[in-house]
């Protein structure tokens, strides 16, 4: 119990979504806040926990799900929010009541709720229990902008696209193209507008964080705080303020490192798809050979669940390992990617341009070849390439000789160097941003202060 005239500590309790993408930044804001004095507790699911051991400092509390393995296997992703945020509300109001509860006894007491986008059951529960409650976002503004533009096509009929690979522009969000546009490609169309429906809902929560930045996004991002009654905090890149442990549900091969020890200065592209995005078979043939033809050192992150239907790094093409070898190409089944894009030997990333990989590498200076598979990564992909000017978009039917030229004029060319520069001025953006007295910076300081005044 507090001592009398002696201030509380105070806990911040963080909801988080089962989705790597979603985990990583979630984690990285508990660092930052725990840095700030806050006790912190991580409410998780079962599906997809990760590792507690990693974050000792750190209270994490798992709720039952109710996801069967057979739920797992068989519901596309936007069904398995869907099914979650249904069958998560009742422990996580259990959950919540119980450290309420508790806090009676304890020397610390809870100031927030702060939950992912993903996990909007959350809200009901702090409403409910006379929490406040924040939004986290972890992708950009400009996805959620132009969600808005195609809620506004749905109604409008207009979606499905007639032709989901039109060039056509998008007035209202340029650059976009109609083919940029985050349209899910998992499971029935009614799901997905249910599903971005629910999650755009700011209901009671009293103010919006992201895990953006202003160097990147800044008209978007006061755009948005037009358009929205409660205050908005871009805090971006999160990972860059305080060091956090890894969080990786798959096991690091961290031995590429020493491989990379051994490569050039910026002679290595590095490839990795992120913990979602999947390709065909025809697909990752072409990748390995343009990959191969390119004679530039790789690093690859073939995961299990890569190849559509393969759970098995063997889905290289026949004969791969033995003709490249490990002085060319290193494959690993999941890297430590923060400290591979931070690597010297890194001079360039193959990205499926999830929002944290285009952070990451942003925050390191290094160019990209974006090669976007779904979602938000679309958004981020023409962003990179017509608006930062920091990569090549690989676009249409993936050729082993157009990805050779991509990676030669990405690596090798002068176009490359040039992209590379704009990334070292990025970067430098980037850390002006988190910098004392820079928008991330105040941001932050602004967004902390909340939950020391509403705890009083
Ligand atoms: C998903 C969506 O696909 C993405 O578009 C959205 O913005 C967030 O949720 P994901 O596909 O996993 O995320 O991509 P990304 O956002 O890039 O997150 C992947 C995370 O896994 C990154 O933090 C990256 O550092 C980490 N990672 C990836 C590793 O640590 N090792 C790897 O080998 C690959």
């Amino acid at each position: 119990m507090a001592e009398q005239g002696q201030e509380r500590r105070r806990r911040l309790v963080l909801v988080a979504a089962p989705f790597q993408g979603h985990i990583n930044p979630l984690l990285q804001l508990s660092a930052v806040l725990h840095s700030k004095g806050f006790s912190i507790t991580i409410v998780h699911t079962q599906f997809n926990s990760p590792d507690p051991s990693n974050y000792p400092e750190f209270n994490f509390l798992f709720i039952q799900d109710g996801l069967s393995d057979h739920d797992v296997a068989s519901l596309d992703l936007t069904a398995i929010v869907l099914a979650l945020n249904d069958k998560c509300q009742l422990p996580f109001q259990e959950c919540l009541a119980r450290l309420v509860k508790e806090q009676e006894t304890r020397d610390d007491r809870i100031a927030c709720v702060i939950y992912d986008e993903l996990s909007y059951f959350s809200e009901a529960t702090a409403r409910n229990l006379k929490l406040p409650s924040i939004i986290f976002r972890t992708s950009n503004a400009n996805t959620f902008l132009a969600r808005s533009v195609i809620i506004e096509m749905y109604v409008q009929g207009r979606i499905p696209l007639a032709d989901p690979l039109s060039q056509k522009a998008v007035l209202e969000h340029p650059p976009l193209r109609q083919r940029d546009l985050p349209i899910s490609s998992f499971g029935p169309m009614k799901n997905f507008f249910k599903l971005i429906g629910n999650v755009r809902d700011v209901r009671r929560s009293s103010a919006i964080v992201y895990n953006t930045m202003d160097c990147l996004e800044g008209s978007s991002i006061a755009k948005l705080q037009q358009l929205c009654h409660v205050p908005i905090f871009a805090i971006g890149s999160i990972h860059k303020i305080v060091p956090a442990p890894s969080c990786s549900l798959l096991e690091e091969d961290t031995d590429c490192m020493s491989w990379l020890d051994r490569q050039a200065p910026s002679s290595v592209i590095y490839v990795s798809t992120g913990s979602l995005a999947s390709m065909d078979a025809k697909d990752m043939l072409e990748m390995a050979w343009g990959l191969a033809n390119s004679e530039q050192p790789f690093l690859w992150v073939v995961r299990p669940g890569s190849v559509h239907g393969s759970e098995r790094v063997e889905s290289l093409p026949d004969g791969f390992r033995a003709i490249v070898g490990e002085q060319q190409g290193r494959v690993v089944k999941w890297a430590p990617q923060k400290e591979v894009l931070a690597h010297n030997a890194v001079g360039g990333f193959w990205s499926h341009c999830g929002w944290n990989s285009l952070l990451e590498s942003i925050s390191e200076g290094v160019p990209l070849i974006c090669r976007p598979s779904f979602g938000d990564q679309k958004v981020t992909a023409r962003y990179v390439s017509q608006v930062w000017r920091v990569g090549l978009h690989l676009e249409d039917e993936l050729e082993r000789g157009e990805i050779e030229s991509a990676i030669r004029r990405l690596m090798a060319d002068k176009e490359g160097d040039e992209m590379r520069q704009r990334a070292m001025d990025l970067k430098e953006k980037a850390e002006l941003c988190i910098r004392i007295g820079g928008s991330s910076s105040n941001s932050l300081n602004k967004h902390t202060m909340r939950f020391r005044h509403s705890c009083r």
